[in-house]
C-alpha cells in the first residue's frame, strides 16, 4: 500500500517566524526517500488544541501516518505527548521504547525525550524530537514497522 503521510512541526518559535522550520523539511526528505507520499505539512505552536486540530485535519485529508516533530522534551511548553494521548485510541509503547533505546547510543539526552506513537482514528501518529537530525534518526529506528501497522489499521489483508 502506498503510504500517505503528513508532517506537523510543533514549535512556538518557528510558528512565530523566529527561525526557519528545518525539522519538517528534513522529515519530508526522509519520508520521500522511503517511498512515502507527503499529503500535507503543518506548522503549529506548542499548544495542545493546535496540535490536536492539525492531527484531525491531516487525518481528514487521508494521512495514514502523521509524523510530528518537537515538543517531546521536558520543558513546560512541551505538550506533544499529552496532546496526542488525549485523542488517541491507544498508545503503541514499542515505538517510544525503541526510539529512546537506540537514541541513547547517540546522545545521553535521549533519556529526556518522550517520543511515542499512538493510533488516532485509523491513523498512526509518531512523535519525534524537535532537532532535525534527531527526528530523522528516530524515524529511521521505527520506520520498518510502519507499513504493516498501516495495513492493519486500514484492515488490508496481511500475512499475520
Ligand atoms: N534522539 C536522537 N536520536 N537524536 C537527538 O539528537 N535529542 C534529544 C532527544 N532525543 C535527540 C534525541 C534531546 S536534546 C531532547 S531535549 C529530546 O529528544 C526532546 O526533544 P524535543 O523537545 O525537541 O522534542
Amino acid at each position: 500500500m502506498q503510504i500517505e503521510a503528513g508532517i506537523i512541526t510543533i514549535s512556538d518559535r518557528a510558528s512565530r517566524g523566529q527561525y526557519d522550520d528545518l525539522a519538517g523539511p528534513a522529515l519530508r526528505q526522509a519520508a520521500v526517500a522511503r517511498g512515502w507520499k507527503i499529503l500535507v505539512e503543518s506548522l503549529v505552536p506548542d499548544e495542545k488544541r493546535d496540535i490536536q486540530r492539525a492531527i484531525r485535519e491531516q487525518i481528514e485529508k487521508g494521512c495514514h501516518v502523521i509524523l510530528t516533530t518537537g515538543g517531546t522534551g521536558v520543558a513546560l511548553r512541551d505538550v506533544t505527548p499529552e496532546a496526542v494521548l488525549e485523542i488517541a485510541v491507544r498508545e503503541l509503547p514499542g515505538f517510544g521504547e525503541v526510539m529512546r533505546m537506540e537514541s541513547m547510543k547517540i546522545t545521553h539526552n535521549a533519556i529526556l525525550s518522550r517520543n511515542l506513537a499512538a493510533v488516532v482514528d485509523k491513523s498512526l501518529v509518531i512523535c519525534l524530537p524537535g532537532k532535525p537530525s534527531g527526528a530523522v534518526e528516530c524515524l529511521g529506528f521505527v520506520a520498518a514497522a510502519v507499513p504493516h501497522c498501516v495495513d492493519v489499521l486500514r484492515e488490508a489483508s496481511t500475512g499475520c
